[in-house]
C-alpha cells in the first residue's frame, strides 16, 4: 500500500477540538473520515470569519479537492445530513466530494423518540444524560440485525420490508413498554425514500474509495467523534455513548486494517470537561468551574448544555495514551487557562486511602476517587498570539512539558485560540 492513514482521536469525555485539529492537518492530507457516533458529535471549525458546527460531515469539507467519506460505523441521520450539506451548499463551501457508506445504518424517527424514552425509564439514579439523537437506540438495532442501512434508502422493496419489520419491533417498545403512541409506517417510509433520493449521488462503498485512495498513494485521515472516556468499551460506563470512539473504532467504522495506521493524535484540552451524567474525579464545581466554562465558551455545539468543567486529569490522560497507542497529544485551549493563579493537575486518584495511578473505568471506582492534584503556578499574559513554543510564558511551557514527561508522549500541536491561525505546531 502506498499510501498512509493517520487519525486524530478525542482522549477525554468529547468537546476536546477535534474539528479544529483535523481542519489544520486537513489541507495536507486527502480523505477524512467519519468512522463512529452520529449526530451526537459537533465538531466546530472557525475559517473564513465563520464559524461551521459538523455533527455529521467530515471536517474536511471546507478543503476542495478533499475526498470525506462518512464510514460504515457512523449512524446516519438523514434529515440532519442533508441540512448540514445543503447549508454548506448554500454557501457555496461543499468544495469536499461527498461519500456516505452504504453500510453506514440510519437513525430512524423513532430511534430518537426510544432514546428518550429510554431515558425516561431509566430515571434520575440511572439516566445518561444523552443528546437525544437515537444514537444508542440505531446501534441497538444494528448489532440486533434488525437495523436500517443507507443502501437500503435506494431499494423501495427493501426499504418497505424492513422498516416494516424494524417498526413493528420499534411500535411493540414504544406501546407496550412505554405506553406511548405507535409511529405511522407511511409517514417514515415516505420521508426515507425521500432522503434516499437525495442522498443517491453520495451513497457508495466507503472501504472501497479509502483503499483506492491508498493505492494511489494518497493519506487518509480518520477524525474520531466523541472521546475515549466515553467509548463504550474503555470508557466511563455505563456513562458512555454506544460506539467505541477509540482509533481502534476507526479501523471497524471505515474498513483500514490496524497496521496501515501510523500515526495517532490524541486531542487533549488543557482542561476537561463532561457533558451529561457520569463520574468525572477533577470536577471543579463554583467559581473555579464557572470560570472555566465561561472562558472557554463551553456550552455543547450540539445541545447547547453548560458543560461540567475542571482540571487536567493524568490518571485518565494515560489510560488514553494507552488504550489508543497515542503517538502524539493535540493540547487545546491552553490560552483559556490565561489568568488563573493556581493550576492543579491530577497526578493520582487517591481510593479507599491508597494512592491509584491506573484509571478503571467503573463507576464503584470513580465515583469514590479523590484527586491527588500537582500545583503549578499559572501566567497572566494573553497567548493567544503566540504562534512559537518560545513565545510561551516559561509557566505554560512547564505545564505542558509536565505533560510530555508524565504521558511519554510529544505534544505535536498546541492551540491559543479558536481561529485557524491560533496554534503552535510541533510536527503535526
Ligand atoms: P449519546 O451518544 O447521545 O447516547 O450520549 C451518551 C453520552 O455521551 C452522554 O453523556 C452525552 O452527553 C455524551 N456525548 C455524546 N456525544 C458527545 C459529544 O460529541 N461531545 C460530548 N459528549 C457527548
Amino acid at each position: 500500500m502506498k499510501g498512509k492513514v493517520e487519525a486524530i482521536i478525542g482522549t477525554q469525555w468529547g468537546d476536546e477540538g477535534k474539528g479544529r485539529v483535523v481542519d489544520a492537518v486537513a489541507s495536507r492530507v486527502d480523505v477524512v473520515v467519519r468512522y463512529q457516533g452520529g449526530a451526537n458529535a459537533g465538531h466546530t471549525v472557525m475559517a473564513e470569519g465563520e464559524t461551521y458546527i459538523f455533527h455529521l460531515l467530515p471536517s474536511g469539507m471546507l478543503y476542495p479537492g478533499k475526498t470525506c467519506v462518512i464510514g460504515n460505523g457512523v449512524v446516519v441521520d438523514p434529515q440532519q445530513l442533508i441540512e448540514e450539506f445543503e447549508g454548506l451548499q448554500e454557501k457555496g463551501k461543499d468544495r469536499a466530494r461527498l461519500v456516505v457508506s452504504g453500510n453506514a445504518h440510519v437513525v430512524m424517527p423513532y430511534h430518537k423518540v426510544l432514546d428518550g424514552m429510554e431515558e425516561r425509564f431509566r430515571g434520575m439514579g440511572h439516566r445518561i444524560g444523552t443528546t437525544r439523537r437515537g444514537i444508542g437506540p440505531c446501534y441497538m438495532d444494528k448489532v440486533s440485525r434488525r437495523g436500517i442501512r443507507m443502501e437500503d434508502l435506494l431499494e423501495p422493496d427493501i426499504l418497505r420490508e424492513k422498516l416494516t419489520f424494524n417498526l413493528e419491533y420499534s411500535n411493540l417498545l414504544l406501546t407496550r413498554i412505554y405506553e406511548e403512541s405507535p409511529l405511522s409506517f407511511g409517514d417514515i417510509y415516505d420521508k426515507a425514500l425521500a432522503w434516499g433520493k437525495k442522498l443517491a449521488p453520495y451513497i457508495g462503498d466507503g472501504p472501497l474509495v479509502i483503499h483506492r485512495a491508498l493505492e494511489a498513494g494518497e493519506t487518509v485521515l480518520l477524525e474520531g467523534a466523541q472521546g475515549t472516556l466515553l467509548d463504550v468499551d474503555h470508557g466511563t460506563y455505563p456513562f458512555v455513548t454506544s460506539s467505541n470512539a477509540v482509533g481502534g473504532g476507526g479501523c471497524t467504522g471505515s474498513g483500514v486494517g490496524p497496521v496501515w495506521i501510523s500515526r495517532m493524535t490524541g486531542v487533549t484540552k488543557a482542561y476537561c470537561t463532561r457533558v451529561g451524567a457520569g463520574p468525572f474525579p477533577t470536577e471543579a464545581k463554583g467559581e473555579a468551574g464557572d470560570r472555566l466554562r465561561e472562558r472557554g465558551g463551553e456550552y455543547g455545539a450540539t445541545t447547547g448544555r453548560p458543560r461540567r468543567c475542571g482540571w487536567l486529569d493524568l490518571v485518565a490522560l494515560k489510560h488514553s495514551v494507552r488504550v489508543n497507542g497515542l503517538t502524539g497529544i493535540a493540547l487545546t485551549k491552553l490560552d483559556v487557562l490565561s489568568g488563573e493563579k493556581i493550576l492543579p493537575v491530577c497526578v493520582a486518584y487517591s481510593h479507599e486511602g491508597q494512592r491509584e495511578e491506573n484509571f478503571r473505568g467503573g463507576y464503584s471506582f470513580l465515583e469514590n476517587v479523590k484527586p491527588v492534584y500537582h500545583e503549578f503556578p499559572g501566567w497572566d499574559a494573553d497567548i493567544s498570539l503566540c504562534n512559537t513554543w518560545e513565545a510561551l510564558p516559561e509557566e505554560a511551557r512547564k505545564y505542558v512539558s509536565f505533560i510530555e514527561e508524565e504521558t511519554g508522549v510529544p505534544v505535536v500541536f498546541i492551540g491559543v485560540g479558536a481561529k485557524r491561525d491560533q496554534m503552535i505546531r510541533r510536527g503535526l
